[in-house]
């Protein structure tokens, strides 16, 4: 794998879940010299703590370093072509990217959209900038449309508790009182496509995710009749798309209870976190023997493992 930004960077994603299955089973510390004497930097543009520590616990596992450096704060990079650099943006991308290459033998990268330019967003900018200008692979950490590590972990997750039937799948929209990405959601979409299960989508309107990431998924646009049957449900709220950025709605009756969960086929509950409690999904679905979110997020560790054990290993 020479980047990692997508779905489409993986020839089976469906067997990169398998291997990162494989991986979770390795005895702690056997997988050590996979990537040794190679490291990693983290670049984030704004805050984590999942993606950072379970990326870094990935490279620890496989023997390689990692550095992490917070971009976003007090660094601000410049991106535009023939800028004239007089005003608060300390360096150019085509510097930055090219010096964290003499660093690094993997770059992973997070970034944050502008929630404002719908074009420039959507055109994956910042991403597309460090690939364009490193001379090392590149890992998206979540772009301004993507996330594709959270998507690998959930697929990973789905894949453990996948029942004896196909299972039904259903991505709903939660309410929220800030601004989110569409990336979570996008993403999800995207991977699940290429999985083995029954995928509905459902959102009130003018929530539509682009035509790109929701083409051929089922909408049910009544919350309640999408979760019926249900084997999971995967609660996020993102803005609007068609209205870019905007909250249309912070609509309570889309949170997810136990009531709406009684619906489904005593369905798992997941998200990839963080989370509002008793806005996006009450407390007792989320506390309840049916939540995912923990695993979810422990499985952040192995996605990571395989995507930079498949990176590491192309490099040879
Ligand atoms: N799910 C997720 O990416 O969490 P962080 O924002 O904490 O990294």
């Amino acid at each position: 794998m020479k980047q990692f930004t997508s779905a489409r960077d993986v020839l089976n994603p469906e067997a990169l879940v398998k291997e990162a299955m494989e991986l979770k089973k390795r005895p702690r510390g056997s997988l050590r010299h996979i990537g040794q004497n190679h490291t990693i930097v983290l670049l984030f543009f704004n805050p984590s703590l999942r993606t950072r520590l379970s990326t870094q616990k990935a490279a620890i596992e496989l023997g390689m370093s990692a550095m992490v450096f917070n971009a976003g704060q007090g660094w601000q990079l410049e991106f535009e072509e023939g800028a004239v650099m007089n005003l608060d943006k300390a360096e150019h991308i085509k510097e930055a990217a090219a010096v964290v290459s003499q660093y690094a033998d993997v770059i992973g990268i997070r970034t944050f959209p502008s929630l404002e330019d719908r074009e420039r967003d959507y055109s994956d900018f910042v991403l597309k900038q460090f690939q364009q200008y490193a001379c090392v692979p590149v890992v998206s950490l979540e772009s301004a449309i993507r996330h594709p590590l959270q998507s690998l972990a959930d697929w990973i997750t789905i894949e453990e508790h996948r029942p004896a039937h196909r299972p039904r799948v259903v991505l709903s929209w939660a309410p929220h009182p800030r601004a989110l990405p569409q990336a979570v959601a996008n993403s999800f979409l995207e991977w699940m496509k290429l999985a083995d299960v029954e995928l509905v989508l459902t959102h009130p309107e003018g929530y539509e995710l682009a035509e790109e990431f929701s083409r051929d998924v089922t909408y049910i646009p009544e919350q309640e009749a999408a979760f019926e049957g249900a084997d999971f449900v995967y609660a996020k709220n993102w803005s609007s798309y068609r209205d870019y950025g905007q909250i249309l709605s912070q609509d309570a009756g889309w949170m997810i209870t136990p009531e709406k969960m009684a619906l489904t086929n005593n369905g798992k509950f997941m998200h990839c976190l963080p989370v509002r409690r008793n806005v996006v999904v009450a407390d007792a679905v989320l506390d309840g023997p049916n939540s995912l979110v923990i695993e979810q997020a422990n499985n952040r560790t192995y996605a990571a493992m395989a995507v930079l054990k498949r990176i590491v290993g192309d490099m040879e």
